[in-house]
């Protein structure tokens, strides 16, 4: 059996998209409809005219996706598709901030699980976060779960960043170091260095340009020749698309495991199957829907 042919049948059979993240596996990346960041995927999502909706993401992105389109089925094509820093953080933390700093609006990572979401008064995602809380008209935000964005959000603008919880991040991006940098500046003194901002503050410190994933695509132009600090497929989607400059990881074990958790097969089995279905409790999903479409308002 070709798993792409049949993909492509059931596709068209059940009128069905493929959503894919820049950091899927290449041959899922060949395959999307759609692929792009998280920002640029919810975006696409309150437009989609199919009536199911395959997520090769991590579990955020289709809850995100399900919260938009409550009457399409979004199929997630395994459960081991999780994004670790999601998971972090807990509505207890939320609550114990507001009791701390009650004026202070909270602003969350678009990684965080639905339930969380709906204690949020915007969400935002890399692409978006400083733009979004320079706009707000308070002064002291709380702000999570990933304390580096936080430190990238606060330096940004200058307000005062409450991150909740204490150490919350992505093992991904913890991963790169000052050495990295040192490497890269010596075995390819030519390139630039385009960092995310989920990395450690002194290797953001020390980045030519800091952008989320759809940024990196779009600012890739600007040189020939670029170190990417960020998880390594995304050296995949940036080379297909620039063939004649060139991109190198900066730490190739820099791997998403939720992200890599998604096969072909198990993207076939999702549409054969129509499986696993997510499903977000509406009272949920009320909440968490109107944190998301302010952020997309607040981000046009
Ligand atoms: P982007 O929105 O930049 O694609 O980031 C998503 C993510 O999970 C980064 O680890
Ligand atoms: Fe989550 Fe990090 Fe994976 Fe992004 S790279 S999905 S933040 S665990």
């Amino acid at each position: 059996m070709n798993l792409v042919e049949e993909i492509m049948r059931l596709k068209e059979e059940k009128n069905a998209i493929i959503l894919a993240h820049n950091y899927q596996l290449p041959e899922i990346q060949d395959i999307a409809d759609f692929l792009g960041d998280s920002l640029e995927l919810a975006r696409k999502v309150v437009n989609v005219d199919a009536d199911i909706i395959v997520f090769a993401g991590v579990d955020f992105m289709a809850e995100t996706a399900k919260i938009l389109n409550p009457n399409k089925k979004v199929l997630l094509p395994t459960r081991r598709a999780t994004c670790a820093m999601a998971h972090m953080l807990k509505v207890e933390h939320i609550l114990e901030a507001k009791e701390k700093y009650p004026d202070a609006p909270v602003v969350l990572y678009i990684n965080t699980m639905a339930e969380t979401k709906a204690y949020a008064d915007v969400t935002v995602t890399s692409g978006n976060a400083a733009r979004i809380v320079e706009k707000l008209e308070a002064d002291t935000v709380i702000f999570g779960p990933d304390n580096n964005l936080a430190y990238y959000v606060a330096k940004k603008t200058g307000k005062r960043i409450i991150p909740i919880p204490e150490g919350g991040h992505c093992y991904v991006h913890k991963k790169f170091t000052l050495e990295d940098v040192r490497r890269a500046r010596k075995e390819y003194p030519n390139a630039k260095l385009m960092i995310h901002p989920e990395c450690n503050p002194e290797v953001q410190e020390q980045a030519d340009l800091i952008v989320s994933t759809g940024g990196m695509v779009r600012n890739a132009c600007q040189h020939d020749e670029w170190v990417v600090f960020t998880e390594k497929e995304m050296v995949y989607r940036l080379q297909k698309l620039y063939p004649d400059k060139n991109f190198y990881p900066a730490n190739e074990d820099a791997l998403c495991i939720g992200m890599k958790s998604i096969t072909l097969k198990h993207i076939y089995e999702a549409l054969r199957d129509e499986k696993y279905e997510i499903e977000v409790p509406e009272e949920i999903a009320i909440k968490a829907k109107k944190a998301i479409e302010r952020m997309l308002e607040m981000s046009k």
